[in-house]
């Protein structure tokens, strides 16, 4: 079976698979991406990766400095979700920065871009989206399934293999979602509730799905956040500031396989608790 050879004995337009890792929160996560992303890529023998970097730096958005230490982790693409622009400088920066991806949904007129193709280790075109949803999310955005529509007819002209990170709140909206793009892209993996799902499954005509991927942030923690902040907004209603833990880091992650055609043959998750 070509999936189970190593990357480097693979020929061009043989099944891949990629690794797509869920929101990095904070300075935890972005140690656990550093020290363990190429190992797991590895063990996993993957291709490519795709990891949603909305939280990296202090639990919002992404700063250059944040992104180089990252610079040499194994993460090809940084996808990104309602955050993306918590960081000031960064709406300024996101140009310069070739891998980091705001939702394509957002209004026309943003910086940054929402799409693109890059090469994976083996040469394979992957086609990456990134999509915002529209419910419980409070962000104002274009339809995600119109947008998600436009793009993937524009890159399946240089590649079917696509994956799409829906960053969104509503396991409803994320199913349909999937459902949408069934047939049409290898993927669509949820990002932002920082949960993972246990519904991975492979959809009719090869679309490979999974409500959320979860996080890398910490086990001990509210969303990545330290708990008690958290609970003292829930319980008095008061408004408290939610400081990130950076200990005991569990890393989330989902392993899919893609075949020459861009229809997935294999969804895993992959979890790995760090120190
Ligand atoms: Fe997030
Ligand atoms: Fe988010």
């Amino acid at each position: 079976m070509q999936g189970s050879l190593p990357a480097w004995l693979r020929k061009q337009g043989e099944s891949m698979r990629i690794l797509f890792i869920g929101d990095i929160v904070g300075k935890g996560g972005r140690q656990a991406v550093k020290t363990t992303v190429r190992e797991l890529m590895r063990e996993n023998r993957c291709d490519f990766c795709i990891a949603n970097g909305e939280n990296m730096a202090g639990g919002g958005g992404f700063t250059k400095s944040c992104l180089a230490e990252l610079d040499e982790s194994g993460v090809d693409v940084f996808t990104s979700g309602d955050h993306v622009w918590d960081q000031k400088e960064f709406p300024d920066e996101i140009e310069s920065v070739g891998n980091v991806l705001r939702p394509a949904n957002f209004f026309d007129g943003q910086p940054g871009r929402g799409y693109g193709v890059f090469e994976a280790r083996n040469s394979v075109k992957v086609g990456v989206i990134s999509l915002i949803g529209r419910t419980f999310m409070g962000v104002p955005s274009n339809c995600p399934f119109a947008k998600a529509d436009e793009l993937v007819e524009k890159i399946r002209v240089e590649t079917p293999v696509i994956i799409v990170d829906f960053h969104a709140e509503a396991t409803s909206e994320k199913i349909a979602m999937g459902r949408h793009l069934a047939g049409r892209v290898s993927a669509v993996l949820g990002t932002h509730t920082h949960v993972p799902t246990a519904d991975q499954q492979i959809f009719a005509g090869g679309t490979a799905f999974q409500c959320d991927v979860g996080m890398v942030g910490a086990r001990e923690s509210i969303l990545g956040r330290e708990i008690e902040p958290v609970l003292h907004r829930f319980t008095t209603g008061m408004p408290s500031r939610f400081l990130v833990n950076d200990k005991g880091i569990r890393l989330n992650g989902t392993v899919v396989t893609v075949g020459e055609d861009g229809k997935a043959t294999g969804i895993e998750r992959v979890t790995r608790d760090l120190f």
